[in-house]
């Protein structure tokens, strides 16, 4: 079975390490494996109930949730920002939370995973990404934890996809990812 696997990544910078890792995933997928890296999260104005209504839907949230309702599945890269969820990453989960109960995200497989600078690599905003993804009504996948310290200077000249224990690690974490979306 042929499956699409939407990627938002939670930096909105050109160099982002996590965009690469997101590049890398999209590089290691099986043949039936597509992954969409999401352009246009910095387009998405702040998440607000006034702006969202049935008669108008900013475009670039639009955008996002019909890619979001086209995907399988979801893979969420988070670095850390201050301890926590960046808040573009938080920002698109929050649009794509709505329609409540009824969001792009619902019932889908969605893993999250991501490299940070600090030695725990990002553990508390992935942690805090997969408990909003949840509430928002994905189906975590919780054994997919992938947390990649010291992003900076570990991807200073090596992309993640030339790095051999990242890409048998993000080859791992795909596959479980798989898994949850045949099953
Ligand atoms: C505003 C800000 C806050 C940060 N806070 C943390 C943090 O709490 N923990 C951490 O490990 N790294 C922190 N960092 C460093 C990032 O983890 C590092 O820059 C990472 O590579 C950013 O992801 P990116 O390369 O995808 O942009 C912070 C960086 C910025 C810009």
């Amino acid at each position: 079975m042929s499956v699409k696997i939407l990627a938002l990544v939670g930096s909105l910078r050109s160099g982002s390490h996590n965009r690469q890792l997101a590049e890398a995933a999209r590089t290691l997928a099986p043949g039936d494996v597509e992954i969409e890296i999401f352009d246009g999260l910095g387009d998405l104005p702040f998440y607000n109930e006034d702006i969202d209504t049935e008669a108008d839907v900013p475009a670039p949230a639009t955008k996002l949730r019909d890619a979001a309702n086209a995907a399988d599945a979801f893979l969420l890269f988070a670095p850390e920002y201050n301890g926590t969820i960046p808040a573009v990453l938080k920002n698109a989960i929050d649009w794509l939370s709505r329609p409540f109960g009824a969001g792009a995200l619902s019932g889908k497989p969605t893993a999250v995973i991501g490299t940070a600078f600090g030695q725990y690599g990002g553990v508390w905003a992935q942690d805090e990404t997969r408990k909003s993804a949840g509430i928002a009504g994905a189906s975590i996948v919780d054994e997919v934890k992938l947390s990649i310290p010291g992003s900076m200077t570990r991807f200073a000249e090596t992309h993640p996809a030339d790095d051999p224990e990242v890409a048998e690690q993000l080859t791992a974490a795909l596959g479980k990812l798989q898994a949850n979306i045949s099953a």
